[in-house]
């Protein structure tokens, strides 16, 4: 019965032409922006006159503002607004149909091509117009879309989205997996993720109940997915735990357990990939504590660090973020919670970034790399999936090479990268010479002299050590020490993606 709903609502979507492109087009850019920014009024004024059917399920599913029963009815023809009740999409209030969902059109680009969905979630502040409940199953938000970006795209039999809330990541692993298990702790959450999977008829995702690796005791999986609840939230009354964001632990603890339970339940070759906080305590490195959750996994790591906020401005963030207005007694009490949460720990800075995790096949990891990449990312249409996978194989290619096989080997350099010199005003020779990357994580690159003169000369045909030998000849300098001297700045570029083997 309600398969049967949810597919005459599949069919009323795709004949009213619900897309992104519709619905941005219906209100235009600056009232996308507003409503971003939280102002539905400019979207609202602009399809308030449109007869059109997509700019009646934005008004109720985008917006969250009521429409006259009839106009849903002509909207949603096949479901009808009685349908649309029974599959609690809204309410029937004198006359009005009322959202209790936020249900829109998501188009995306990832490794296997461009593709679209209807996303159910819950109503977010902007339609509530009050905070947003505990038990909030959240939407597509900027999080999902780094996460989605981020995942691998190669084909695997099995892939774990541990908190999957509305589902978009185990949507997106099924484009490449045979076969998907979702977990929450929200029975809330499963309930929209199933949801969602059915309309957008995705039948391999196996939705299940339970805390982190629970639902899951004793398998293994080709690939995890998490974008776990992060956020670091002080504990005791008063303080609201969103399901969503909040795993309940103190501090960055359950950031730690999805990291340190991860190689129970990932096959050898398997890749872990999540987003998480650290703290920074009494000034030290976070890294390091980072690092100790990742001793004793026996994992690969490479762990980057996108951004780093003082505990002031975190709090400030995540108690907005729960829709809770600044300059009011409830936002200065929680301010004060966060503030104390804090000074316990002596944390002092808070760090965000992308975990990439693999069990070796040789069971013996030869990989741990944690970074800092606080700039703008490259160009990545289709996301950093494809960058990512590419640069667990090229650390493992230019590991598996001897030094004096890397010499014997020709290297090209990437299609996407450029070389930024700069002068002082007048000189002949630069003073400050980079690499830029154009994709991937846009890195740039220091060279010296000899690894500018080497990397410029490495067109895919000339060997390395050849290479080295014309170079030390034009320099002046010994063979040997110039190739010793550009040998580790080679496996790093061709790690990084510069180079290619
Ligand atoms: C930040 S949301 C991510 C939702 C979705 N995967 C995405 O990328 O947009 C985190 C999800 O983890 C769930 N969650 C919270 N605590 C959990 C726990 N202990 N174990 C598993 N899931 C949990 C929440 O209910 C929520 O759906």
């Amino acid at each position: 019965m309600t398969s049967d709903l949810i597919a005459l609502l599949r069919d009323d979507l795709f004949d009213a032409e619900y897309t992104a492109d519709t619905v941005e087009s219906l209100w235009g850019p600056d009232a996308a922006a507003a409503l971003r920014r939280g102002q539905r009024e400019p979207a609202r004024r602009a399809v308030a006159t449109s007869s059109a059917a997509a700019g009646t399920l934005a008004t109720v599913f985008v917006l969250g503002l009521p429409v006259p029963v009839d106009r849903l009815a002509h909207a949603l023809p096949a479901l009808g607004t009685d349908g649309a009740v029974t599959l609690e999409l809204v309410r029937v209030d004198g006359g009005l149909a009322v959202p209790l969902l936020d249900l829109r059109p998501h188009a995306f680009v990832d490794a296997r091509g461009a593709g679209s969905w209807w996303i159910a979630s819950d109503l977010g502040e902007v339609a509530l117009r009050r905070a947003i409940p505990e038990n909030h199953v959240l939407g597509v938000g900027g999080a999902s879309l780094t996460l989605a970006g981020l995942m691998v795209g190669e084909k695997v039999d099995t892939v774990l989205d541990l908190g999957t809330g509305c589902g978009i990541q185990a949507l997106h692993a099924a484009r490449h997996a045979k076969r998907v298990v979702a977990t929450d702790i929200s029975e809330r959450a499963l309930e929209l993720a199933r949801f969602n999977a059915a309309l957008n008829g995705v039948t391999t995702i196996e939705f299940r109940a339970g805390s982190l690796y629970e639902p899951v005791a004793g398998e293994r999986f080709d690939r995890i997915v998490s974008n776990p609840p992060f956020v670091i939230t002080p504990r005791g009354e008063g303080v609201p735990s969103y399901e969503y964001r909040d795993g309940g632990l103190v501090g960055d603890a359950l950031v730690a357990s999805v990291i340190s339970q991860a190689a129970e339940h990932l096959q050898p070759g398997g890749v872990a990939q999540l987003l998480g906080n650290w703290e920074y305590r009494d000034g030290d490195d976070a890294f390091d504590r980072v690092g100790g959750w990742l001793d004793h996994t026996g994992l690969d790591a490479w762990i980057v660090e996108r951004e780093v906020q003082d505990a002031a401005l975190y709090a400030e963030t995540w108690i907005r973020d729960g829709g809770i207005l600044p300059r009011t007694d409830e936002f200065d009490a929680l301010y004060a919670a966060w503030l104390d949460d804090f000074a316990e720990r002596g944390v002092t800075s808070i760090g965000f970034g992308y975990v990439t995790l693999r069990r070796p096949r040789t069971g013996v990891p030869t990989l741990r790399r944690l970074e800092r990449l606080n700039g703008g990312l490259g160009n990545n249409p289709a996301g950093l999936g494809a960058h990512v996978a590419a640069t667990l194989a090229a650390h493992d290619a230019q590991l598996s090479l001897t030094d004096a096989t890397l010499a014997t080997t020709a290297l090209v350099v990437a299609a996407d990268v450029t070389e930024e010199r700069h002068y002082w005003p007048g000189d002949e020779d630069p003073t400050v010479m980079d690499l830029r990357q154009g994709g991937g994580f846009g890195r740039t690159y220091p060279l010296g002299t000899a690894l500018a003169a080497v990397v410029g000369a490495c067109d895919g045909e000339l060997e390395l050590g050849a290479i080295c030998s014309a170079v030390a000849q034009l320099l002046e300098v010994d063979e040997g020490e110039l190739l010793a001297e550009v040998l580790p700045s080679v496996r790093e570029l061709v790690t990084t993606g510069f180079l290619s083997l």
